[in-house]
């Protein structure tokens, strides 16, 4: 039943324990509450950026008294006897007295992992709807961010039209490929990618630090035999690796592995990352996995490397797996994206009959959840 919201000072002033009006309670520390006061001379009111430094705060800053007053939390801080408002609701929405994710590998609520089963419903976009509806951006954004990829259809038949699924959301990052690449069969190619050999499920460029987090593959022709594009759910794969494998998993995550390109004249590009990455408080933020660019795995101690490498195999074999595949195949005009940080992507091989020509970029994610946050941000405060 919704109450009043109360408020009552604890640990002699080091803290208060916030009763909202559902009848949540959550304590705050005095420090904390200090450090994100947003009174104006704490925070810049035009931009929001802090003006002060922890410095600036006394160290032994406590709450000299708290009150709650028409939905506001008023606090006064010792020694500065400062007063500074909250929004109650800010409070709730920002509490952090709760207990630790006890799972490591653990998804944040807005992802949602997936397997083949997402084959009836692939998240797709019209291309004009996405350029001229701001609500169709938005829930193919919404889709891409839970899912890790996106389809688009309707597009342009014309070379470089990936740059204008690029400049939906952010920016093009460009690398030594180029600001793009072609992928179709050549003689001599310079990285498999440009021949017509099936491709195992990887995320690209895992010897870049960072990784580039977004890559759009955008189709101009295809009309050889196969070809098909497949996405792979790396989150799924981990999780599916750990619960079946929890040794296993612990292994690719708390070890790095280590990856190098240097297929090209004056290009030397290494990293030293996990397999699977996981945030200090176990969160599963990224996988890596590519056998081509795969570098000899030197920081496994000698007594972990056979149950580190049963793992990857076992790693490998569940990304294979039919049952995690969703596949389709691009006609013209039609594109896709992925989150290279967790999807991995593969081709299955195709003839040499017909054309196939795909053109590729990268991109940032940062840029592509700030466009979509933003509009979150504009609907909320439209409602
Ligand atoms: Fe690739």
């Amino acid at each position: 039943m919704a109450a009043t919201p109360t408020v009552q000072v604890i640990d002699s002033g080091a803290a208060i324990a916030v009763t909202f009006k559902g009848g949540q309670t959550s304590r705050f520390h005095a420090i904390w509450l200090r450090d994100n006061a947003w009174d104006d001379k704490t925070r810049s009111p035009g931009n929001g950026q802090r003006l002060i430094t922890l410095g600036d705060i006394p160290p032994g800053t406590s709450i000299a008294s708290a009150k709650t007053e028409s939905g506001r939390l008023l606090i006064t801080f010792a020694p500065e006897n400062k007063a500074v408002p909250y929004d109650l609701e800010w409070l709730e929405a920002h509490a952090y007295d709760r207990p630790l994710p006890k799972t490591r590998g653990w998804l944040t609520p807005e992802v949602e992992s997936w397997d083949a089963r997402l084959n009836s419903n692939v998240p797709s976009g019209d291309f004009t709807a996405l350029k001229s509806r701001p609500a169709a951006l938005r829930d193919w954004l919404h889709a891409v961010r839970r899912y890790g990829f996106g389809k688009i259809t309707g597009g342009p038949v014309e070379n470089g039209a990936l740059f204008q699924v690029a400049a939906l959301f952010g920016y093009v990052r460009e690398t030594n490929y180029g600001r793009h690449f072609e992928v179709r069969t050549e003689v001599n190619p310079s990285n498999l990618a440009y021949t017509g050999l099936g491709l195992q499920a990887h995320t690209d460029n895992p010897y870049r630090d960072p990784v580039p987090t977004v890559q759009i593959l955008y189709c101009l022709e295809n009309s050889a035999t196969g070809g098909e594009n497949m996405v792979v759910d790396g989150f799924r794969a981990a999780e599916r690796l750990r619960d079946e494998n929890p040794r296993g998993f612990d292994l690719l995550t708390r070890h790095c592995a280590r990856f190098e390109y240097a297929g090209s004249s004056g290009v030397c590009l290494r990293s030293r990352r996990p397999m699977i990455e996981l945030a200090p408080d176990g969160e599963l933020v990224a996988v890596r996995f590519n056998n081509r660019s795969a570098a000899a795995i030197t920081d496994v101690p000698y007594a972990d490397m056979a149950d580190y490498y049963a793992a990857y195999r076992r790693l490998g074999e569940i990304i294979d797996d039919t049952s995690m595949e969703v596949t389709f195949k691009l006609s013209p005009g039609e594109s896709f994206l992925v989150d290279n940080t967790r999807v991995l992507h593969a081709r299955k091989g195709y003839s040499g009959a017909g054309s196939r020509w795909l053109q590729g970029c990268y991109a940032d994610k940062d840029g592509l959840l700030s466009t979509l946050a933003a509009m979150e941000l504009q609907d909320k405060e439209a409602a």
